[in-house]
Formats: C-alpha cells, structure tokens, sequence
C-alpha cells in the first residue's frame, strides 16, 4: 500500500441495466491534493462519486480507501472513514437556521451518535464545532437567518460547512458552483483551496467550469461515456487533442 495514495479503484464499474455509466475506472487519488473529474453531461462523474462514497454498489471492481477495501460499505460508514461528499443540488434544511443545520451535520455524523448518556457534554461539543465550521465558511453572521434566506452563493457555502462538520479527510465536491453567479464562483473555489491546504484535506472536484478547474487542480481525470479518457495535470489535459475533441467538439483550445 502507497500512503500517498488515499483513495484508489480499481476497474471500477457501474452498469444500469443495458447503459454502462462506469466502465471499468481504474484511478489514484493523492492524499492532499486537489483532483477534478470533468467530462460531458452524462460521462458517468456522479456515478462514479456516488461508487466512491457507497450511495451506490458498484457492479463490479473495487474502492480502496487509505489501503482498505470498502467496495460494499454503506454511505453511513464510508462517512466514518473519513469521506465528505457534496450533492449536484443543494441539499439543505431550508427552514432551520444556517447553525441548525451545521449543528445537525455535526450530530448526524458524530462519531459517538449512538452514546445518549453523554448528550450534555456531546451537546456542548457539538455547539463549539459548530462555530468552529461557521466561521471556516465566513457564514458566522449569518448563523441564526434561517437557510432559505440565504442568496444562493452562501448556501453553497453552507452546504460545504456541512460536509466540513464531521472533519473529513477527503471531500467528494459535485459541483459545488453550480447555478451561482459567475462572480460568486472565485470566492467559493478560494475557500475550498484553503480548506483542502490549511487542513490537509483532499478533494475531489466534479467542475464544469473549465477556468476553475485548470487553475486548481493538482491532477485532472476526463471522462467520456463512462471510461477514462485522459489524465494528467491541468497543462497536460489541455493540450490533449482528442480531449478537446471528446469535451468541446474540437471549437474551443483549452486555455491554462
Ligand atoms: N439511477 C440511475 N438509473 C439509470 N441510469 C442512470 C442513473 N444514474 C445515472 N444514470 C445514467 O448514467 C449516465 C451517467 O450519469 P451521471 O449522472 O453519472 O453523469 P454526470 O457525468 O454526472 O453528468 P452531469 O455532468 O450531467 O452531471 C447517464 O447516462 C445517466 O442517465
Ligand atoms: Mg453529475
């Protein structure tokens, strides 16, 4: 086992019936790096996620994870292991408050949920760290507005503040700018490159917007109809023809 590895597949593959939506992804991941899965709609980048977390079973292949196989783990365990994951839409308490929320993330995954007898001091616990995640996130002003009050910028920030709680080593982000302003997305990508920095943390990155992803990630995976189609680093996978072909029809030269 490589420790600089953290998360590893191995012919990894997810079939839907007739449609193979992963097919055979055998791929490494680097401990404390910042790795993006781009590709077309439709390439299989969720689907490969929701293998590496265990929302999904895989049909065949493995998830290794610090050197274990956790290829059949539930989400619920996978979550103890140490992995973070982020939904395509946001996926929040609209009508709690931005502290509620983190509050309940911290709870829910807390690694001694099932320990009733020491609620007091697990509830004590659970508070501090959430101030802790608030101000991680710059949403501490915001704490006691209710979620859906929120402009949709900081509920993204929100969202990652929930994934943040139970201080995962690796986070499994599915576009995490999706539907924000243009000019909101630099402040968002700023934070996540300071979480993953500052904290050690790695993070895989599913980012449709080709700017983001060129100049933040350490490695880039392409997928194209459930296969790997290239990886390499940001200026590798630039320059890769049948990359630009397969992502953008050949029209546009991908710009580092
Ligand atoms: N639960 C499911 N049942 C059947 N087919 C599915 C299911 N989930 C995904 N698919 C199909 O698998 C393929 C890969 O989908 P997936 O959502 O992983 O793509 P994606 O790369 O995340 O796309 P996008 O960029 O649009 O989010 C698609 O053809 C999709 O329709
Ligand atoms: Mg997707």
């Amino acid at each position: 086992m490589d420790p600089e590895i953290i998360f590893e597949t191995v012919n990894l593959r997810k079939e839907f019936g007739a449609l193979v939506a992963v097919d055979d992804v055998s791929l490494k991941v680097h401990k404390n790096s910042l790795h993006a899965i781009i590709g077309p709609n439709g390439a299989g980048k969720t689907t490969f996620f929701n293998l590496l977390s265990g929302n999904l079973e895989p049909t065949a292949g493995q998830v290794i994870y610090k050197g274990r196989d956790i290829t059949h783990q539930p989400v619920h365990r996978t979550i103890h292991f140490g992995v973070g994951r982020s939904f395509q839409i946001t996926n929040i308490f609209p009508n709690l408050t931005v502290f509620e929320n983190v509050r309940l993330a911290c709870q829910a995954l807390g690694a001694d949920n099932f320990k009733f007898w020491q609620a007091a001091s697990a509830f004590k616990k659970y508070e501090q760290r959430t101030w802790e995640v608030l101000e991680r996130v710059g949403l501490k002003e915001r704490a006691f507005d209710f979620a859906r009050t929120l402009p949709h910028g900081d509920q993204r920030k929100l969202e990652l503040g929930m994934i943040l709680a139970p201080d995962p080593e690796v986070l499994l982000l599915d576009e995490p700018t999706a539907g924000m302003a243009a000019e909101q997305v630099p402040e968002l990508i700023a934070l996540i490159q300071e979480i993953q920095r500052a904290g050690d943390k790695t993070v895989m990155l599913v980012e449709h917007n080709m700017n983001v992803v060129m100049s933040v990630s350490d490695r880039i995976t392409v997928m194209h109809q459930g296969a790997v189609l290239a990886e390499g680093a940001p200026a590798e996978i630039a320059a890769n023809k049948e990359v630009q072909v397969a992502y953008l029809g050949g029209l546009y030269e991908l710009n580092v």
